[in-house]
């Protein structure tokens, strides 16, 4: 019987605030080591601290070159792989905007978090991951990203999750060769401070993101998903 893969080594972007710290209370209970990583370095030894010495804080601003890297350094140093890259951080939920007349600054900055980042992080960790037990890739998306159902409705931010999706699809296809699976999970609409108030409570949209990143094997690589089921691209 082969060995328990609950204590692998996680690590969570935006985990300073929002689901990123539930993602890693959740991981963390589970049995997993998580790698707290937040760019604001209080609020991630805030969460860190709170999930005890199974979670350690790293301060990682995932639109900077420089931070990456020293976070793989960090992440290399202290494990020597990674099982588990979530890239969940994410910026400007643009509901209301006109694609029309929208502030092409908003549309440049949500592409350079909620895309290029997770792009630069997945080539940064490749080495580790290949490393890992049962790697695996979690990007965090949203239904607002199925090209299939799209519309105006906050268009920067579901430009940029569309982008995500194909981030996904094309990452699952290169790293095939190397066993690491790479899905697109939405947590669907949850109450945080991008969600505002009336989404599902933030456990709940932590638990499928979760539940993907413990059995990555379960859906074929490149899925998209939200509570476990396929969403249409
Ligand atoms: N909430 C929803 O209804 C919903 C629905 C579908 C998908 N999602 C997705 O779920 C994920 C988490 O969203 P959320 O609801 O938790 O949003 P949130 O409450 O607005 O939190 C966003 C997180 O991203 C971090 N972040 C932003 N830019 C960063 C950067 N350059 N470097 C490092 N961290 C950065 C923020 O850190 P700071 O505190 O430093 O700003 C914060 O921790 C996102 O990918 C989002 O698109 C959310």
């Amino acid at each position: 019987m082969s060995a328990p893969n609950d204590d692998r080594v996680v690590l969570v972007t935006g985990g300073g605030r929002g689901l990123g710290p539930e993602i890693a209370r959740q991981l963390v209970e589970a049995g997993h080591v998580v790698v707290v990583a937040a760019r604001d370095a209080q609020a991630a030894a805030a969460t860190a601290k709170e999930l005890g010495e199974r979670a350690w804080a790293l301060t990682l601003d995932v639109t900077d070159p420089e931070s990456v890297q020293a976070a793989v350094e960090a992440v290399d140093r202290r494990h020597g792989r990674l099982d588990a890259l979530v890239n969940n951080a994410a910026v400007n939920f643009d509901a209301g905007a006109d694609p029309v007349t929208e502030d092409l600054e908003i549309v440049d900055g949500a592409w350079r978090t909620n895309v290029l980042a997770p792009w630069r992080l997945t080539q940064a960790f490749a080495r580790l991951l290949r490393a890992g037990r049962e790697p695996v890739v979690v990007n965090v998306t949203s239904g607002l990203g199925s090209l299939t159902r799209m519309g105006a409705t906050s268009p920067a931010y579901s430009v940029s999750k569309a982008g995500i999706n194909a981030l996904t699809r094309v990452f699952a296809d290169a790293l095939t060769r190397d066993g690491i699976a790479v899905h697109a999970v939405s947590p669907g609409w949850t109450a945080t401070d991008m969600g505002g108030a009336g989404g599902r409570p933030v456990a709940e949209g932590a638990t499928g993101i979760v539940a993907v990143v413990r059995s990555p094997g379960s859906w074929p690589s490149g899925s998209f998903l939200q509570d476990g089921e396929h969403v249409p691209w």
